[in-house]
């Protein structure tokens, strides 16, 4: 089958090459893959894989062969799928990390869900966030433009920050109360921070937390050092914390959640950029220099 595998020797370590049919687990379904979508990290560290690894996480498509342990949905079902080896024409993959599309949403949408959606959902799960200021850090990114809108979703005060004012378009409609460049113009406390920046962004950040609040650490797409003065941890009153985050343990169940509130139309998946799978370099130099506001979604085209 064609898949996009890991090779050090190409631009962004990334090409449509062939690989092995994927081999089910009793607990695993395997998907007709029709639509993939790309994240930053997987773009971005796609390099360090073994070379010949078949990359990605992030699929939608038709289950063609159901799983052996009786587990899961029936052939023919249209779901989004989250699971390594996804960037590929067939993709084995845990039941538990699957959800069935419903019928009014395109299928091509439900590839932009898995990792970006399921981690704003759960990162805003683990704080109370109704009637808080729930401040969102590269607000215009994968990440970001899902945690707007369901901040939103959850009953925040929803500030978005984005690194220069042309990312601020369409932030304002998806939810966020303040749109802001940087951290300029925050004059009041947070109660939440979601961080998908990190860099010298996060300390300054940590300063506008307000006692008791938290900041959830998601990603770093500075890649820059952050570096904290010393003692600028310590705080009076109810204490401040700082959160990792990297639980993808059985997302299906939260899928399903997202992919019925895209049904629903109160969340947009934002697949802001389209395109053939053959064009995976260019999206991912588009996804790294900032230019995509959203998700990027490649649609798994067939040979002539
Ligand atoms: N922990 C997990 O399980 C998990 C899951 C998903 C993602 N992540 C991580 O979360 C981060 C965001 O992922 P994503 O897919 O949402 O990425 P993305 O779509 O590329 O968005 C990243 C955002 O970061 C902002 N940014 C600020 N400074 C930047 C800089 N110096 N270089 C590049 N971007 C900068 C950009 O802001 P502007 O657009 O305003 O310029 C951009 O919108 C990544 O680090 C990713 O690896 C972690």
């Amino acid at each position: 089958m064609r898949a996009l595998v890991v090779d050090p020797d190409v631009p962004g370590s990334l090409r449509l090459g062939t690989a092995a049919e994927p081999v089910p687990a009793p607990h695993q379904l395997v998907l007709d893959v029709r639509h993939i979508s790309l994240n930053r990290g997987e773009v971005a560290f796609a390099g360090r894989r073994p070379p010949g690894t078949v990359h990605g996480y992030d699929a939608a498509g038709v289950v063609v062969r159901t799983a052996a342990d009786g587990s899961g949905p029936a052939a023919g079902t249209r779901v989004a799928a989250f699971g390594a080896g996804a960037w590929a024409q067939r993709m084995a993959v845990d039941t538990t990390a699957v959800a069935e599309v419903p019928h009014q949403v395109d299928l091509a949408e439900a590839a932009a869900v898995p990792m970006a959606g399921v981690t704003a959902l759960r990162t805003l799960r683990s704080h109370a966030i109704l009637g808080r200021r729930v401040l969102i850090t590269g607000a215009a990114g994968g990440v970001g433009r899902y945690a707007v809108q369901l901040a939103a979703i959850g009953g925040a005060y929803v500030i978005a920050s984005v690194g220069s004012a042309p990312r601020a378009e369409g932030l304002a409609e998806l939810g966020a109360d303040e749109v802001v460049i940087g951290l300029d113009g925050i004059d009041r406390p947070v109660d939440v921070i979601l961080d998908t920046v990190g860099g010298p962004q996060l300390p300054a950040a940590w300063d506008l937390l307000a006692p008791g609040g938290g900041v959830q650490n998601i990603g770093w797409a500075s890649d820059e050092p952050a570096v904290f003065e010393p003692y600028s941890l310590f705080s009076m009153g109810p204490a401040k914390t700082m959160s990792t985050f990297g639980d993808v343990h059985e997302v299906g169940p939260d899928l399903a959640t997202l992919l019925g509130f895209v049904a629903a139309g109160r969340l947009s998946p934002e697949a802001a950029w389209r395109g053939s799978w053959e064009q995976v370099a260019e999206a991912s130099r588009a996804l790294l220099d900032r230019r995509i506001a959203g998700k990027a979604v490649l649609d798994v085209t067939r040979l002539a």
